[in-house]
């Protein structure tokens, strides 16, 4: 069965380029990001921990703590953060899980036999603080992910996981935002003191709360 949202992460220990991770103790109360790369010296995947590197303290900001993950040993990553360097400007500053016994990918489903039964594809979890799990994607090898969305996604769910409301379509940080159809347009009125718009008796809007 493959992990839902709502489940709790699956825990585990593995070797990283940072050194062993306990994955639950590492996580600690901060919100997480794990997402497996299919294979090292691969150009889109090079790109990809690039990207993910300069974006870094827009995780930080956020009190998330991003984890890669693919199927080589430790000895390859080392060797690959430098073309990483070279060529996308950007230095690791984040651990890379050495997954050649492919525990952590066998427990999060990462590898697709379908698309491949030696690289994982390219899957995102996001994690909670409660080590729940409140995202999956999966993206197939060629196309390479977009860490910006990664990161709108975040401010979504951290959002409303504290504020009674939703993110309506292409909805980025400071954007208006969706009260939840369970608040009532009384309760609406004082959890909303910046006001609200009623479109129709489900579709009612009002600035995002917490800006
Ligand atoms: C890549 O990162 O470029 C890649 C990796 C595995 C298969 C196809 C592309």
């Amino acid at each position: 069965m493959s992990i839902q949202l709502g489940d709790t992460a699956p825990n585990f220990t593995q070797q990283s380029t940072e050194g062993e991770i306990r994955f639950h103790d590492w996580l600690g109360d901060s919100w997480g990001v794990l997402f497996s790369h299919p294979k090292n010296f691969t150009p889109v995947c090079t790109t990809e921990l690039g990207a993910a590197a300069k974006l870094k303290p827009e995780f930080d900001k956020r009190n998330v703590k991003i984890l890669g993950l693919s199927v080589d040993p430790l000895e390859n990553h080392e060797a690959w953060s430098k073309d990483i360097e070279e060529t996308q400007g950007a230095k690791l500053n984040f651990p890379l899980l050495a997954d050649a016994d492919k525990k952590v990918s066998n427990l999060y489903g990462m590898i697709h036999p379908n698309a491949s039964d030696t690289m994982t594809v390219r899957s995102v979890f996001i994690i909670g603080p409660d080590k729940k799990v409140k995202l999956t994607i999966t993206y197939p090898a060629s196309t390479g992910r977009n860490f910006d969305e990664v990161l709108r996604v975040i401010d979504s769910l951290q959002l409303t996981a504290k504020h009674k409301v939703a993110t309506p379509v292409n909805w980025k940080d400071g954007q208006d935002c969706i009260i939840v159809p369970a608040v009532t347009d009384e309760e609406a009125t004082t959890l909303f003191p910046k006001g609200f718009k009623k479109l129709k008796p489900y579709l009612r809007t009002t600035p995002q709360p917490n800006k």
